[in-house]
């Protein structure tokens, strides 16, 4: 046996520049996109050893002093310390709520509850390892049926998060090199950020314009092998609703998937509530990905894509958001599970949402206040145009008791800065009058009072 020597200083050195020279050289094999520095070796790097001097952290700052110099609390990360439905309660004081996903009153009912609780008591707090492993449990099966028969589709798959859902599932399938993802340009951060993991060609189109995407798909697709377009039911900012049988006609002519994501439509839109696939009365099979989140009308959290079998047994042996992350936990798959059966046997929770979103929207309308494309949604913005006077609008209805979430720039352009309400059905036509007056009012004030403020426009990044 030949005995181990410790290895000189000078050897260690020897060593680790052979294994540098052997990961670049894997890396190179792998095509790896790492892009050389620009700066050569002249990078000042003691600026870049402060995160205080970080562009983007001072532009944080910036707006924390336009909110003093507005003498507005900061709306923010605000406590909310009970169960949010169409009220909440916020330092103690009891408020009308306009911010909260539970379209349809499901998180805090009974049912949800025990069903979580149970689940707790029968499997723990978590499924302690990824479900390919030991993390499998009776209830992620029945959620994923149960979703499938929602949709009518083959199959689904549940993951941790509906952002993680679409970052990991689009970074997945798509690759670098040889595919396209074109993508409505107002699309959730998640959409775009799976597409720039994915590595895959990236092209935007305008806002519902389906014409633009046939000329993209006209002028590109051939040049592609996998093609993917994402778009939203529902779109959270506007509230509008996409002509999904136009996107489905395009991506059949032009041979590509489609992918839409149903946060804000799965269990409010439609007749019955069921989402896109209710409300346009389409066939399931037409789109390729349905991917939707837990955190809205299902009450819970994670996030889901149901689709054709083959398609999620691929996903479940392969995508790393899966397979390298934990299953989604017992409380959370339980409150999904019986959120999806009462979706799918109260549809009155749906059509009571709708009701007072129409409300809402006419009497927003009727004081000449600004809607933006909402329409059978229960987004409904209240565009300011100015992030100045949505900061100080918010603010005005906090007084009043009323708790609404501002979209301010960059969030927004600045000429789109708005409050944002989401109705639910646990809100009513006293609610409804009520916010609506204050805000016609407060809006007008505010504009009479402020004129054109302009808000820092500080470069992020
Ligand atoms: C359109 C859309 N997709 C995905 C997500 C992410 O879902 P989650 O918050 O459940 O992670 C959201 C969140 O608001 C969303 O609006």
């Amino acid at each position: 046996m030949s005995e181990e020597r410790p290895l000189s200083a000078e050897e260690k050195r020897e060593k680790l520049k052979q294994l540098l020279k052997q990961k670049a050289a894997q890396a190179e094999a792998a095509k790896s996109t790492v892009v050389a520095s620009p700066s050569k070796g002249n990078v000042d790097t003691s600026r870049f050893a402060d995160v205080n001097q970080f562009p983007e952290v001072q532009a944080l700052a910036a707006q924390f002093q336009t909110l003093q110099s507005l003498q507005v609390e900061n709306p923010y990360f605000r406590v909310n310390e009970v169960i949010v439905n169409n009220k909440t309660q916020i330092d103690g004081r009891e408020l009308l709520s306009w911010s909260s996903y539970n379209y349809i009153g499901l998180s805090g009912d009974v049912r949800v509850s025990e069903a979580a609780k149970a689940a707790v008591d029968q499997y723990g707090t978590s499924v302690s390892a990824s479900r390919i492993a030991t993390g499998e449990k009776p209830l992620h099966g029945q959620l994923e049926k149960a979703l499938a028969e929602l949709i009518g589709t083959e199959d689904a798959i549940t993951l941790v998060s509906g952002h993680a859902t679409n970052v990991t599932v689009i970074g997945h399938l798509m690759r670098p090199g040889k595919d396209l993802i074109v993508y409505d340009d107002l699309s959730h951060n998640c959409i775009i950020e799976g597409a720039v993991l994915s590595g895959a060609r990236r092209i935007a189109f305008p806002h519902e314009n389906y014409e633009a995407l046939d000329q993209i798909l006209t002028d590109n697709r051939a040049d592609y092998e996998r093609v993917l377009v994402a778009i939203e039911g529902v779109y959270s900012m506007d509230g509008d609703i996409a002509d999904v049988p136009k996107f489905i006609e395009i991506k059949k002519k032009h041979n590509a998937l489609l992918l839409v994501d149903e946060a804000h439509s799965m269990g409010v839109i439609g007749p019955n509530g069921l989402g896109v696939r209710d409300y346009f009365n389409l066939n399931p099979n037409d789109v390729d990905l349905w991917m939707g989140t837990f955190s809205k009308s299902f009450a819970s959290c994670g996030g889901y894509i149901a689709g054709r079998k083959a398609l999620v047994d691929y996903l479940k042996y392969n995508t790393p958001g899966f397979v390298y992350s934990v299953g989604i936990s017992p409380a959370n798959a339980a409150a999904a599970l019986a959120s999806t059966r009462i979706m799918m046997s109260e549809p009155w929770r749906a059509q009571k949402c709708q009701a007072n979103a129409a409300s809402f929207l006419s009497k927003a309308k009727a004081k000449g206040l600004d809607t933006g494309p909402s329409k059978d949604t229960a987004v409904v913005p209240i565009i300011t145009g100015n992030s100045a006077h949505a900061l100080l609008l918010a603010d005005a209805l906090f007084k009043e008791g009323i708790n609404v979430q501002p979209i301010l720039y960059p969030a927004v352009a600045e000429e789109a800065a708005r409050l944002r309400f989401f109705i639910t059905s646990d809100h009513t036509e006293e609610n409804i009058l009520f916010t609506i007056d204050k805000t016609a009012h407060h809006l007008e004030r505010i504009r009479k009072e402020y004129g054109n403020l302009s808000f820092p426009k500080v470069p992020m990044g």
